[in-house]
């Protein structure tokens, strides 16, 4: 595959992985490990490796693509594993070749490979450029965008940035995604990249200064074409924005009577207009209900009372959050409980760590099954929520 006359695509597709970075499911789909080839007319640059169980397959793409050139370069952009296993195989394949990348990531080399290959590397900062003849790469600074030795590059005369696991999103590249990209990009954005917000505002103000026509990520496929879309959803997500008006309600039941007032609330949500979207934090993929809670303006939490704080689903739900900079954004409190109901209470405070979180003044308690006083209840919420 071929982003433009002079530069290729090497990657790999994953379709045995189950759990990406150990927590993020992607059965569904696989995942892609994204590698390019930059052919100047001078050097050659291969951009990155993959993750470990696919450095032959890399290699042996990557030898095709170069159709008897030797590479001069191997740029790392970012050192996590799922990019950097490959690194060590190819200095050893191609002796002439150079490693280039930034200062912490040779040191974070040495801790992976036991060398940082001196001798044999290029150590590059903000607005360096490497000389491949009639193209060249100048790196853009994006630390914490994932990690901080992260860097991008771009290509001026092809107009290509190389942004590293910026504008990544889950699934192989073989596979149709009848989603689209925004769903799984969102999920991938706020799992992985979430919590820097302010570095990816960082890279953007950067990038809106360079005239792009492809993005080449670490995961998932190149963007061509609308760049605009991709970039506005980046800024909303990275400043913390809301993508669009709606609520997210996720809940922790035992017995059925929070999800009853969970399920009950998105009906009477439902029924004011609003966008509703309910997840069950035991059951359903709680890297879903983090993106879902991202995207929209409104969230309620909905927990049983238990060992007199919170349902330990609810409680990683919300350390969740906060782990990913959760602000800016109002939340509803429904408990139960029946006998001492303190999920509220316990919610609430943990909220109070948040930047500019509003919460809600209606409150929706359930002692036992719904009765008229909790469904009078939800239906203020309800009112409340749809103002
Ligand atoms: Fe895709 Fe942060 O590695």
């Amino acid at each position: 595959m071929n982003i433009t006359d002079n530069i290729a695509y090497v990657g790999v597709n994953d379709h045995d992985i189950d759990l990406f970075e150990g927590q993020y499911d992607v059965r569904k789909n696989g995942m892609s490990y994204n590698s390019y080839v930059v052919f100047g007319s001078e050097k050659v640059v291969v951009t990155d490796s993959v993750d470990a169980r696919f450095v032959d397959e890399w290699l042996g793409s990557l030898e095709a693509a170069l159709a008897g050139r030797t590479p001069d370069y191997l740029v790392v952009h970012h050192m996590e594993p799922d990019h950097s296993a490959g690194i060590a195989t190819f200095m050893e394949r191609y002796p002439q070749a150079t490693v280039v990348a930034s200062a912490m990531a040779f040191k974070m080399m040495a801790a992976y490979f036991g060398t940082d290959f001196a001798g044999r590397r290029v150590i590059v900062k903000e607005g360096s450029t490497l000389e491949l003849g009639d193209r060249s790469l100048t790196f853009v600074g994006a630390p914490n965008v994932h990690w901080p030795e992260v860097m991008f590059s771009y290509v001026p005369e092809d107009k290509v940035l190389f942004s590293a696991d910026g504008f990544g999103k889950f699934g192989a590249l073989d596979v149709e995604d009848p989603e689209g990209w925004a769903c799984e990009a969102r999920r991938y954005y706020f799992g992985i990249v979430g919590k820097f917000g302010k570095n990816v505002q960082a890279v953007l103000k950067k990038a809106a200064g360079l005239d792009i026509e492809h993005i080449c990520p670490l995961h998932g496929p190149v963007l061509s074409e609308n760049l605009g879309y991709y970039l506005g959803l980046y800024n909303a997500w990275s400043s913390y924005e809301p993508e669009g008006e709606g609520v997210t309600i996720a809940y922790s039941s035992v017995y059925g009577h929070t999800r009853d007032a969970a399920l009950a609330l998105a009906e009477a949500l439902e029924k004011r207009g609003q966008t509703v979207a309910v997840f069950d934090l035991a059951r359903d993929d709680m890297a879903e209900a983090v993106e879902s809670a991202f995207q929209y303006d409104r969230l309620v939490l909905a927990s049983i009372t238990y060992a007199g704080g919170i349902f330990p689903h609810m409680s990683t739900f919300i350390h969740t959050l906060a782990e990913h900079a959760y602000q800016r954004r109002t939340v509803a409190l429904v408990e139960s409980g029946t006998w001492a109901p303190m999920a509220a209470k316990v919610m609430r405070g943990e909220l109070e760590g948040m930047k500019d979180i509003a919460v809600a003044e209606n409150v929706v308690t359930v002692r036992g099954a719904l009765d008229d006083a909790s469904r009078a209840q939800i239906e203020a919420l309800a009112d409340e929520l749809s103002k």
